[in-house]
This record gives structure tokens, C-alpha cells and sequence, in this order.
């Protein structure tokens, strides 16, 4: 974090350096812990990798295919499984994706794994920022039920109550 000292008229940096890999858990799991009595405002996590521009899903060896979808999409999820309890409950969660990533966006091919990767990285996010807790479920699901008790019928609903189709 930069402070500006209206002293000295100049920015300080006040921060710490921690390196580790995205690919080895037990060193994610070893900075969380060192950091285990912090507290984060924010937890971004930027790393990412490419592969050669050109390939395409043909060209692509499998230990590539595996190396960038490991870094760029499951390794981001899990710094942000093992990070997240450190984040203040107001606090900012993001990744580094890429306009790649949009499936809507893709009109005209190109960077096809880089692309994958992110589209799956967005899908996990997605995921864990959607994941319900028991706590949200459970007293939906009994005012669902309660407000269909006694109603006749065969109703296929969700936990808010909304039609689901069979
Ligand atoms: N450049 C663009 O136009 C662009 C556009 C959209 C999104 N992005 C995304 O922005 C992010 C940064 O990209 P960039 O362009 O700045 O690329 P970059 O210069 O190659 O930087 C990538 C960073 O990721 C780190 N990294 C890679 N693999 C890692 C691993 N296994 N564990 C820990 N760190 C790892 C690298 O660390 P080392 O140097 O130590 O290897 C490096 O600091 C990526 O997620 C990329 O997909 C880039």
C-alpha cells in the first residue's frame, strides 16, 4: 500500500513480498497460514499464463492444455478458497480474467486455449460467488413448503419457490 507523507511531500511504499506458485497447494496453503491473523480488504489474484497464440485445440499437447487451464483456472480458485476466510466481510474477492474469456465475444476464434481457460475461469467464479449456504437455503425452502401446504397438486420447485421445469 502507498502512503503519502504531506511531511515529506513523497509516497512510501508499505508492503511485503511473499513469492510463491499458484500450482503448488501446500505453498498456498503455507502463506495462508503465515498470514493466518490477518485480515485482507482485498484478494486479487492476477496470475495467469499463456500458450503459443497460434495453437489451436489441435496443435495443443495435452501437458499444455493441462498447464494453462491448471494455472489460469483452477489454481486462481483455490488461492481464493484458502484466502477467503482472511477477507473482511465488506471486503473485495476478484481474479484476473480476460475479454478472451467471453463466449459471447468470440466471433473470431484465436488464442483458443488462453480462451478456454478464462471461460472457465469466469464459470468458477461465477460458481463461487452463486454457492448457497445452508444459511440462505434452509429457511427458504421451509417458507416454500409452508406456503404449499395444503395446496393439491404435483409442484416441482426450487428453494424460492419458482416453478423448476420437470
Ligand atoms: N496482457 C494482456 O493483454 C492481458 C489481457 C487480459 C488479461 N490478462 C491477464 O492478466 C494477468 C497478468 O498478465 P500479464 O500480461 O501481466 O502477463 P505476464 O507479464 O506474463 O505476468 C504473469 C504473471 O503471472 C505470474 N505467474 C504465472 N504462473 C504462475 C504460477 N504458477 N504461480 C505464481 N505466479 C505465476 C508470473 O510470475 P513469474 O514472472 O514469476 O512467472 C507473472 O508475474 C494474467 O492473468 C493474464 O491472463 C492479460
Amino acid at each position: 500500500m502507498y502512503r503519502y507523507s504531506s511531511d515529506t511531500g513523497s509516497w512510501t511504499l508499505n508492503a511485503a513480498f511473499y513469492r510463491v506458485s499458484l500450482l503448488i497447494p501446500d505453498q498456498i496453503a503455507a502463506l495462508r497460514d503465515r498470514l493466518k491473523d490477518r485480515q485482507l480488504d482485498v484478494l486479487f489474484v492476477n496470475a495467469g499464463v499463456k500458450n503459443d497464440d497460434g495453437q489451436t485445440i489441435v496443435d495443443v499437447t495435452t501437458e499444455e492444455f493441462v498447464r494453462v487451464m491448471v494455472t489460469n483456472a483452477l489454481s486462481p480458485m483455490r488461492v481464493i478458497e484458502a484466502f477467503e476466510p482472511l477477507v473482511r466481510s465488506n471486503g473485495t474477492i476478484g481474479v484476473m480474467s480476460s475479454g478472451q474469456g467471453s463466449l459471447s465475444n468470440n466471433t473470431n476464434g484465436n488464442y483458443e486455449v488462453y480462451r478456454g481457460s478464462k471461460a472457465a475461469l469466469n464459470m468458477l467464479m461465477r460458481s463461487f460467488a452463486a454457492r448457497l449456504t445452508i444459511e440462505d437455503s434452509i429457511p427458504n425452502l421451509l417458507t416454500t413448503m409452508e406456503t404449499y401446504a395444503g395446496r393439491p397438486g404435483l409442484h416441482c420447485l426450487d428453494y424460492l419457490g419458482r416453478a423448476v421445469p420437470w
